[in-house]
């Protein structure tokens, strides 16, 4: 479907950024079979960021604003403008940069389409497994095409929770000493590495619940949207809309108790 400037649907967003995350993808296998990435440390010695992270954004940049180029754009590493349109893009090129650089097949590619400061349409595609997780606003979550949902119900003390750590070593130390307690009163928890694939793991059923403190909004805004509308729970801990300070999402039968026991270790602080 050929998109137009005028078309704002959450369909021909959707199918713009699908297509646009698509070929980032698959940029980003080339990258990885041709050799290591160059890569420089960005916020801390422990926060990569890589040529591809780079080429990824430029490449997604080029597909979205060639064919709208009114709209506003923030993505991570540095490409913001302002836009005259209702739409802004939200953007991480490559979600789960460390995998990436240590060859870990665990990242993706994250696109959100927000109008009038709602995100009404997300992709998170998946490259080394060719996934891509879609959602748009009240449409429903997909993977490949094909619905998906959270699991329901679920026994909190038998959840499988994905959670993340920040790169910078002092917030890395409070959010460990947390776990302990966590790590009681579930089945056990994840760290694969990718936030936007988190999210949508917990929309597929991959994870029961996900958590995490010093998200941005481009590593949540698509994943969020997917998780939603795949029935989960997603939000800060007052039942909000997520901020970076903390995103959770869980099936619906364990949200509230989930919710409780993150309040109770200061998941939050
Ligand atoms: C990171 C990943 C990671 C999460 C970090 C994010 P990046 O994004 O999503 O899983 O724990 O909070 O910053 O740096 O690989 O794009
Ligand atoms: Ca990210
Ligand atoms: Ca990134």
């Amino acid at each position: 479907m050929k998109v137009t400037a005028v078309d704002e649907s959450p369909a021909a967003l959707l199918a713009l950024a699908a297509a646009a995350a698509q070929e980032a993808g698959r940029l980003l296998m080339d990258g990885l079979r041709s050799g290591p990435a160059l890569v420089e440390a960005k916020t801390t010695r422990t926060d990569p960021v890589s040529d591809l992270d780079r080429a990824s954004e430029a490449l997604i940049l080029e597909r979205l604003l060639g064919e709208r180029p009114d709209d506003a754009v923030m993505a991570e590493e540095g490409s913001d403008r302002k836009g005259t349109s209702a739409v802004r893009w939200v953007i991480d090129p490559l979600d789960g940069t460390v995998n990436f650089v240590y060859g870990i097949p665990v990242f993706a590619v994250s696109i959100a389409a927000e109008v009038e400061g709602k995100v009404v349409a997300g992709v998170v595609h998946d490259p080394n497994r060719s996934e891509t997780f879609s959602a748009t606003l009240g449409g429903g979550a997909f993977l490949n095409g094909e619905p998906i949902s959270a699991n329901d119900p679920v026994d909190l003390s038998v959840a499988l929770v994905g959670t993340g750590f920040a790169y910078d070593a002092e917030v890395r130390r409070r959010q460990g000493s947390r776990l302990d307690e966590l790590l009681a009163s579930v089945r056990d928890i994840r760290r694969a590495g990718s936030a936007a694939l988190d999210l949508c793991a917990v929309g597929a059923g991959r994870l029961d619940a996900y958590f995490e403190r010093g998200t941005h909004h481009w590593d949540r805004a698509a994943g969020a949207l997917v998780a939603r509308e795949a029935g989960a729970v997603v939000g800060d801990l007052a039942g909000e809309e997520p901020t970076d300070r903390l995103v959770m999402a869980a099936a619906v039968s364990i949200a509230a108790p989930f919710r409780t026991l993150l309040a109770s270790i200061g998941a939050s602080w």
